[in-house]
């Protein structure tokens, strides 16, 4: 039952694609709370908020070796996409001082530090969230506790998230359901470069598969090779974010190229 229908949250507030089913939990509190005295017996759960349409954001992968290159392109591209990603080679090669000054040339930007922690991981989510980073990445192979560490960390600053990256997880469906007992809301489905170049082409098995997950509840990114064409493949799914490395970067005028992406977004998606 709807006690309040079409309770509507101002655009201005929120930017929908950002949200994880723990973000619309927040509002639902929020709202109760805003309910005074209803808020007492009203579950958040009960409210109906009609949250508006997603449509998916783009993050533009800064997958380069040396910082100078990396800040010459955010700064191209920083006004045609929503977030930046300090990609795994900038990572390892400049270490967190590639995610401090991204964050300082593009203050309003998601920073995405694509770090694929293995193990240690409140470690690394604290070092990456201290440099200032919003989210980062976890590879799906980490152990369970990797995990409940990196979240840990990140649970413990609002706004930050741990996005749990599937390259090279053959059982994606099932080891979902123990990652969302954990308390993991995105993911990234990434078809890895090298498979990309050598062997693997996207295909029915894993628009099933995104499909299920976005079912499941999870917050969905999307990586890998993708190029404007590809973009229809994806046509129907509920993707909150795509990332885009070298369709970007690679292109003799990067922003022309990454508002081309959004356009295409926006054909597909609804602007
Ligand atoms: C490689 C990555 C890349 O950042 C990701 O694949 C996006 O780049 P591209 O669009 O060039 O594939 O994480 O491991
Ligand atoms: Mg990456």
């Amino acid at each position: 039952m709807s006690l309040i229908p079409d309770c509507q949250i101002p655009d201005t507030q929120i930017i929908p694609a950002f949200l994880t089913s723990r973000d619309r939990k927040d509002i639902r509190l929020q709202i109760a709370a805003s309910w005074g005295m209803l808020a007492g017996y009203l579950k958040p759960d009960l409210i109906e908020v009609k949250f508006m349409a997603n449509a998916p954001i783009i993050q533009c992968a800064l997958d380069y070796v040396n910082l100078p290159e990396a800040m010459a392109m955010a700064y191209q591209v920083q006004g045609a996409v929503e977030a930046l990603e300090i990609g795994t080679p900038l990572c390892k090669a400049e270490g967190m001082r590639a995610v401090n000054t991204i964050r300082a040339l593009c203050p309003g930007k998601i920073i995405l530090a694509d770090v694929k922690t293995p193990d240690v991981g409140g470690l690394e989510a604290k070092i990456a969230f201290d440099a200032g980073a919003d989210w980062m990445t976890v590879l799906g192979a980490a152990p369970l506790d990797t995990l409940r560490l990196a979240l840990e960390e990140a649970d413990s600053r609002p706004g930050h998230e741990v996005l749990v990256e599937l390259t090279g997880i053959k059982d994606v469906l099932a080891q979902a359901a123990i990652w969302r007992e954990v308390g993991v809301e995105r993911m990234v489905y990434h078809r890895g470069w090298d498979e990309g170049n050598l062997s693997r082409t996207w295909d029915e098995s894993d628009r099933q598969a995104i499909s299920a997950l976005i079912e499941m509840g999870f917050t969905m990114s999307v990586a890998g090779g993708l190029e404007l064409e590809t973009f229809s493949f994806f046509e129907g799914l509920d993707i909150a974010v795509f990332i885009v490395g070298r369709a970007i970067r690679e292109t003799p005028d990067p922003a022309r190229a990454a508002r081309a992406f959004r356009a295409r977004i926006d054909e597909i998606w609804g602007a």
